[in-house]
């Protein structure tokens, strides 16, 4: 619980849709949100669910392994973030609150944003940064600290600006979403909200985000999240918990998990992080910038920048920036020379 700008509560919400247990760095990017939320001093935090749970509930529990109370709403089909707060409202009552977009993440958590809203006492606080295909996110075109417009994936932007996935809100926006109607895309649209929360009280607060922001919603920004992420983590974070053999290379930081075992004729360049029970053949070369999930299985593979999930499969392949999901089996007959960029859906097979 946190004492926000008007010493009332701050109740923050993270939604999800079907891909915020996807591992980063070995951890679901869930998990980070969670962490960031309990850093910023919340504690109340209700995870509205989609139509895909995605094992959330089991993962998450009651929130107490992150210091927090968490709650579960069932939005059901993705009616738009809009619709999101308004099957949020009962257990949101009067208070402020903090949504959170489960697939986004932050490199510098969401601090910044409830002190600016403690600063300021605005009716909320948005947070934007310059991106190279703004078509892609909600826009917003500033002149020094006020709002000249906000539309959501314009196909013609006026600004370079993308309002990133938290955003801050007192009980100003109920009614206001409530009013909503369905954008041409068929969703209650946040940034409309927000748009005519700024016309109507010119109360809303944009920040500059530091640090690094990800939307994850696409393979290729999650493999540079976790590369981001790898690069990001302390050194005690590394440990060497499997069975490596001195005849193994390993270089940088690295980190592999009990129960995994390497074979001599193995090089491992970090950061790297390793899963548990996870085999590593001879011949094979990882890293850097790689996250190999638990019960991963890989023998003469080279495997870069790249995020494996758990149980996978590679067999005499090259695979860079690529992200190999759950159960995957990617093998090749005979050794190519070729290094392939794969994006495999989980239990899939591909031999080459
Ligand atoms: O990532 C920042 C962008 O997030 C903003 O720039 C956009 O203005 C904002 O609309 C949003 O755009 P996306 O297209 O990325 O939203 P997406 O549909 O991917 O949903 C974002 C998260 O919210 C995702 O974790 C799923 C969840 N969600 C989405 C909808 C539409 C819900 O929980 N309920 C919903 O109804």
């Amino acid at each position: 619980m946190l004492a926000g700008g008007h010493g009332t509560r701050l109740r923050p919400l993270t939604f999800t849709g079907n891909k915020h247990m996807i591992p980063i760095a070995n951890q679901p990017i869930l998990f980070y949100s969670l962490r960031h939320l309990a850093n910023a001093g919340i504690r109340d935090v209700a995870i509205v669910l989609g139509p895909i749970e995605e094992g959330i509930r089991e993962a998450v529990g009651d929130g107490s392994k992150f210091g927090l109370r968490v709650e579960y709403i069932v939005q059901g089909d993705p009616r738009g973030l809009a619709h999101a707060v308004l099957c949020s409202r009962e257990y949101l009552g009067s208070e402020p609150f903090l949504m959170y977009l489960g697939d986004n993440l932050l490199q510098t958590g969401v601090t910044q944003f409830v002190d600016r809203f403690r600063q300021v006492a605005p009716d909320a606080v948005v947070g934007a940064t310059p991106v190279t295909r703004p078509q892609g996110y909600g826009v917003v075109e500033l002149s020094g600290d006020q709002i000249v417009s906000i539309e959501e994936k314009p196909t013609r932007p006026r600004s370079n600006l993308a309002l990133i996935g938290v955003y801050l809100f007192t009980e100003a926006i109920h009614p206001i979403v409530g009013s909503l109607t369905p954008s041409r895309r068929g969703e209650l649209e946040i940034t409309d909200a927000i748009w005519r929360l700024w016309q109507t009280r010119q109360r809303v607060s944009v920040i500059p985000v530091s640090g690094w922001w990800k939307d994850t919603g696409h393979p290729d920004d999650l493999i540079e999240a976790n590369e981001l992420v790898l690069q990001s983590m302390p050194p005690e974070s590394f440990r060497i918990e499997g069975v490596v053999p001195p005849g193994a290379h390993i270089e940088g930081p690295v980190a592999i998990g009990p129960g995994t075992v390497v074979d001599s004729n193995v090089k491992i360049v970090g950061p790297v992080v390793i899963g548990s029970d996870v085999q590593i053949g001879s011949g094979s070369e990882i890293g850097p910038n790689c996250a190999i999930g638990n019960r991963a299985f890989l023998d003469r593979a080279t495997v870069r920048r790249s995020v494996v999930l758990e149980g996978a499969r590679i067999d005499r392949v090259s695979v860079t920036d690529s992200l190999i999901g759950r159960n995957v089996e990617v093998r090749a007959s005979r050794p190519t020379p070729h290094e392939f960029t794969l994006v495999i859906g989980d239990s899939s097979r591909i031999l080459l």
